[in-house]
């Protein structure tokens, strides 16, 4: 990763690596941001199934309901504009617990934190690295590899970043979910969504929903889609190509070497040994 450009794409706030399109104003206010009590946020650390998530549980609802662009991402502004929205609002984010703004614990707002096997979550950022102006540039796959364990990427640490969230999991306007529990049975999935939320759905509309949320049927989406920038919840890339790459588990196995393998092993046993996981 050259210098320059990290400096000019990613700064750091509290410790955490931000894109420069985080303001730095816009971070500082998010200590007051005003929460609404029907708010409901969408947590994720990056590449984790966040658009997955969010394209399942726009179609659950069917009242009108925003998915914004994930709160820390712009300047300013763009608090004013989410206080202007007058429809519900979905709000995905990628902050740690400790950096979310205070009135959406106070207020108990409903949170949903999607996670994903740190193995994939690295090898789909290396990819999303890679192929992303707006971010700083990556030759080589162990080159990222040592980033993404020393927590020298955007949003910081995975480790630090799911211990955040997991201490509070037992909170009950949290519910936690996991990426490979959407592959291996989505319907099973969504019914928990839709029972968190309080959603009414029936059993045959989710099964529609879930074969219109498959990766195929997704992807798809794209091209009709790619024209729209407000389509994606993707702070950093209007382009649903780079957040549609292969959505499989396990595709680490054709990127981590033996001796990656392992060091990642011990590093994950050391940072995740109070962990439940
Ligand atoms: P890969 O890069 O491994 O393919 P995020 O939305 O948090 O940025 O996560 C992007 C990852 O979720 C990408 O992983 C992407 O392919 C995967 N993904 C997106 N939609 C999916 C779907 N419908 N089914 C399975 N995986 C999906």
């Amino acid at each position: 990763m050259s210098n320059s450009s990290e400096a000019e794409l990613l700064h750091t706030f509290k410790g955490i690596p931000f894109t420069t399109r985080s303001s730095l104003e816009l971070l500082k206010s998010l200590d007051t941001f005003d929460a609404r009590e029907d708010d409901v946020l969408l947590v994720s650390y990056p590449k984790s199934g966040t658009h997955w998530l969010a394209g399942v549980i726009t179609k659950l609802y069917n009242t009108q309901v925003t998915i914004t662009s994930p709160i820390e991402f712009g300047d300013i502004s763009q608090l004013e504009e989410l206080n202007k929205l007058s429809s519900k609002r979905i709000i995905p984010t990628h902050l740690d617990y400790n950096m979310l703004p205070p009135n959406f614990k106070n207020k108990k707002c409903k949170m949903i934190y999607i996670s994903r096997n740190p193995k994939d979550t690295a090898v789909s950022m290396f990819h999303y690295y890679r192929d992303n102006p707006n971010l700083p540039t990556v030759d080589t796959w162990p080159a990222f590899f040592d980033l993404f364990l020393k927590g020298n990427v955007v949003c910081g640490s995975w480790f630090d970043h799911f211990l955040s969230w997991e201490e509070h999991e037992d909170e009950k306007n949290i519910l936690f979910l996991f990426y490979e529990d959407m592959k291996k049975d989505l319907p099973k999935v969504v019914k928990k969504i839709t029972l968190f939320l309080s959603l009414n759905v029936s059993d045959s509309d989710i099964q529609d929903i879930c074969k219109k949320s498959s990766f195929s049927e997704m992807k798809n989406d794209t091209e009709k889609e790619n024209s729209d920038p407000t389509h994606t919840v993707c702070a950093l890339t209007s382009n649903r190509k780079l957040i549609f790459r292969k959505g499989a588990v396990g595709d680490w196995k054709n990127y981590f070497t033996p001796k990656q393998n392992i060091r990642f092993q011990e590093i994950f046993n050391e940072k995740m040994k109070l962990s439940k996981m």
